[in-house]
């Protein structure tokens, strides 16, 4: 078939290094994707009031499909953040960030396979803070049933897909009622339209030592948007790190952005020896998502391959392969 044409955010610090990396290894694999690239601005936009320019959000737009590298968010007044600009503009309602233990990397547990569904647009995230009088500040934190709905329907959908057998939903409603509890209203008003998923609700405290102590008691796991922020950290943590996760960012008609959710790194930006492993499967979500699965496969296989072998491992996972030595490694073992 034609090719299909993918916004690439290579983002700042290590970012251009690690995209570099996806686009070789999508070479290798002979990937029918054209990049259409785009850099984060140097000046705030007036159009999006962000660093993000009104084109480059065209172009996820018109693309359909997009991969974003790290974004350091610039320092100064006036403008919103980077990431949270897409999310909103885009209309990316559902963030989901798979947790998959990699075998070859040693952690406290062995078979790590858990999903953050995490609502992705308001929440405490929606921005609006004021100072009442002098000392006293407030933060609204913005829950609706639309925004809610849509995010479970996209957790059970995606649960029932993915053969999948629970969504638990996490929630503080004992204290939060009003909001978390129609959160909470609105996951069980969908559940009811999946007998075939054991639904459940937990509270997020319990939620975080139930995950630590023993994470096989969960599988999909749907949530308001800060709590999503916080658990996906906590179970990325199981697996080994920010370094190894992958995170989708998904809106209506099939739009998809998918990140790398760690940071710029900029103490080793330039030097060659940045893990691009959580963009690379960032890149494998991507192509699960336009359902390239052969390619998505042989390039995820090969991930898992290469870590095993150990033998060309970055610097944080007690390696001392550079980042284009690994992606070396993991272009011969394509297809091993
Ligand atoms: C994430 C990040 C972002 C968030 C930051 C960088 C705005 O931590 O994607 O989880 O808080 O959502
Ligand atoms: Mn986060």
């Amino acid at each position: 078939g034609g090719s299909i044409k993918a916004t690439l955010f290579p983002g700042d610090g290590i970012g251009p290094e690690i995209a570099e990396s996806v686009k070789q290894i999508f070479d290798a694999v002979q990937v029918q994707v054209e990049w259409d690239i785009h850099f984060v601005g140097k000046t705030v936009d007036p159009k999006t009031g962000s660093f993000i320019t009104w084109d480059s959000m065209e172009s996820v737009r018109q693309c359909g499909i997009g991969l974003k590298g790290p974004m350091a968010t610039p320092i100064g007044k006036g403008h919103k953040s980077l990431n949270l600009t897409l999310r909103k503009e885009l209309g990316l309602y559902a963030n989901v960030r798979p947790c998959l233990s990699i075998p070859g990397y040693k952690t406290r547990y062995d078979n790590v396979d858990l999903v953050t569904i995490r609502e992705n647009t308001e929440g405490e995230y929606s921005g609006l803070e004021h100072q009442v009088v002098k000392g006293v500040v407030e933060s609204l934190k913005i829950i609706t049933r639309t925004a809610s709905k849509r995010v479970a329907e996209y957790a059970f959908h995606y649960a029932k897909l993915h053969g999948r057998k629970r969504v638990s939903a996490i929630h503080k409603a004992n204290i939060m009622k009003k909001t978390d509890g129609l959160f909470l209203q609105c996951c069980r008003e969908v559940a009811e339209k999946y007998p075939d998923l054991v639904y459940e609700e937990v509270i997020i405290d319990n939620c975080c030592m139930m995950l630590v102590k023993n994470p096989g008691l969960f599988d999909v796991l749907c949530m308001p948007n800060l709590y999503g922020d916080i658990i996906s950290d906590l179970c990325a943590g199981l697996i080994g790190g920010l370094g190894l996760t992958p995170s989708g960012n998904i809106g209506d008609n099939g739009l998809a952005l998918m990140e790398a959710v760690h940071g710029t790194a900029p103490d080793i930006a330039g030097k060659n020896l940045a893990n691009p492993t959580a963009i690379l499967l960032s890149s494998v979500m991507m192509l699960q998502h336009l359902k390239m699965t052969e390619p998505a496969d042989m390039i995820h296989k090969s991930i898992l391959k290469t870590i095993a072998e150990g033998k060309y491992r970055t610097g944080d996972l007690g390696g001392s392969a550079t980042c284009t030595d690994y992606t070396k490694a993991l272009i011969d073992n394509l297809g091993k």
